[in-house]
């Protein structure tokens, strides 16, 4: 039978080298939070308990933790990373299933990693997440023997020999419950840091007769961030993981690096990505569709060979249409565009709904905010809306509806009718010409 399988992420580190009022947990990584990604991470293992274990300190990480919906440990002080898991340990108290041990600050382990590391308990009693570093720096060492896992040695207590071995340590670490809490509760803080290391349980549990295996992940996955030049880091390996996985799906990219994209961007096949595009959280995009240079987009869906761009910016909330086109200079905000509408040049839609095959003329504005609330425009199937109309809204223009342009429409349009609401237009013959000769003799006597 499948144990249960509980995880405890670490948390409660001061990140004072992120020079940030915020804890370095929650700082983003490819537009989601790190805590939320390790969670992530925790979730796709099939965990059936997660416990973040905080600082006093870090007030923010655990209202984070909370609304992530994991239970909370509080460590303080903080005496090491032994000293942190044995912090849940009340969490756990009526457990029995394996605990797997994650760092809030390595965001980008890949569940299929983490898979690998549970599978590896079959054979063993432990396993660790080791990667071959290319500069092993300060990482713990794994010693092995043969397929075993005899010992990590932290890079202070190592010796010359040790010290040239480059399979790391991740941090991260599965056992049963039992063997992890009964090795924690022998851990002293006897070392070179003065600190209490999760990582003497190899040692301790292999006195008792129990095994650990290392399982092997890449380095790119395992990178924990301390600084915002880790940060940067762990984002390029972020995107750079995105943009392959992207390309694979068959979406072409014009210049693959110049594209951001989140943790969550869905983007079916035959899409076409032009230069500098970002991508905020939650978009997804349908096949065929075409997303011009230098578009932003963020929490939105885009239809079946629908149009945007270039600069265009579609925010929270907008649905468009198959076959919809929003072109150059457009924003977008809650708003619903029906099929094959078109909104081409320099306008703002928001709280809007729009029918299909609508025209909205260039510089049309939706007038939502009043200065206090947000009104809804809608806009029937085939309204033609003429250039530069102000819709102040709440404002319903009906299918077939004809605005002229220029109108600041306040009412309602009826079906097909047409809207002028602007002053007419009145033209004195020959005023001009006697101005500028008036203008003239003026400035002739001066
Ligand atoms: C740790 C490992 C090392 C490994 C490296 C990988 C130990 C003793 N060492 O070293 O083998 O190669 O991670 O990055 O485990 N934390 C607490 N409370 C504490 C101390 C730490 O919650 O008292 C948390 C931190 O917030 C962080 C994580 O534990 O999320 C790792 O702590 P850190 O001090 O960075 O460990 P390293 O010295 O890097
Ligand atoms: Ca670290």
């Amino acid at each position: 039978m499948k144990k249960e399988r509980a995880a405890i992420i670490l948390a409660a580190g001061k990140s004072t080298r992120m020079k940030s009022a915020r804890s370095k947990v929650l700082h983003d990584v490819g537009g989601r939070p790190m805590l939320a990604w390790v969670k992530a991470l925790a979730d796709s293992a099939g965990v059936s308990k997660i416990v973040c274990v905080v600082g006093e300190a870090n007030a923010d990480v655990r209202d984070a933790a909370e609304a992530l919906g994991m239970e909370i440990a509080v460590q303080e002080p903080q005496l090491g990373t032994g000293h942190a898991v044995l912090a849940a340990k009340e969490n756990l108290e009526y457990f029995d299933g394996t605990v797997t041990v994650l760092y809030a600050d390595t965001p980008l382990i890949r569940p299929e990693t983490a898979g690998r590391v549970f599978d590896a308990l079959s054979d063993a009693d432990v396993a660790v997440l080791g990667f071959e570093a290319e500069d092993p720096g300060a990482y713990g060492r794994l010693i092995t023997d043969g397929d075993e896992l005899t010992a990590i040695v932290e890079a202070k207590e190592a010796t010359p020999e040790q010290l040239a071995i480059k399979l790391c340590n991740s941090g991260v670490i599965s056992a049963s419950s039992i063997d992890m809490f009964s090795a924690l509760a022998r851990v002293t803080n006897d070392n070179a840091k003065g600190e209490y290391y999760l990582t003497d349980v190899i040692e301790i549990l292999r006195g008792d007769g129990k095994t650990s295996v290392a399982v092997i992940g890449q380095e790119a996955e395992v990178l924990g961030v301390n600084s915002r030049v880790d940060l940067a880091l762990a984002e390029k390996a972020f995107q750079s993981a995105k943009r392959e996985e992207i390309l694979a799906n068959g979406v072409t990219l014009r210049d693959p690096d110049s594209v951001i994209f989140a943790y969550d961007t869905v983007i079916e096949n035959d899409v076409e990505i032009g230069a500098n595009v970002v991508f905020g959280p939650g978009v997804t995009i349908r096949k065929n569709a075409t997303i011009h240079p230098f578009s932003h987009l963020e929490d939105c869906e885009i239809g079946e060979a629908a149009n945007v761009g270039p600069f265009a910016r579609i925010r929270p909330g907008t649905v468009l249409g198959p076959e919809s086109r929003i072109g150059n200079f457009v924003e977008t905000k809650k708003a619903r565009i029906g099929k094959g509408s078109k909104v081409n040049h320099l306008s703002y839609v928001g709280d809007a709904e729009i029918g299909e095959d609508v025209n909205v003329g260039a510089g049309t504005i939706t007038c939502n905010y009043d200065g206090y609330k947000k009104h809804k425009t809608i806009i029937g199937d085939g309204a033609f809306i003429g250039t530069h109309s102000s819709l102040v809204a709440p404002v319903r223009i009906g299918k077939g509806a004809f605005l002229g342009s220029g109108g600041t429409i306040t009412k309602d349009v009826p079906d097909d009718a047409l809207a002028l609401a602007r002053a007419s237009q009145v033209n004195k013959e020959g005023w001009a010409k006697r101005y500028h000769t008036a203008q003239r003799k003026r400035k002739d006597k001066s």
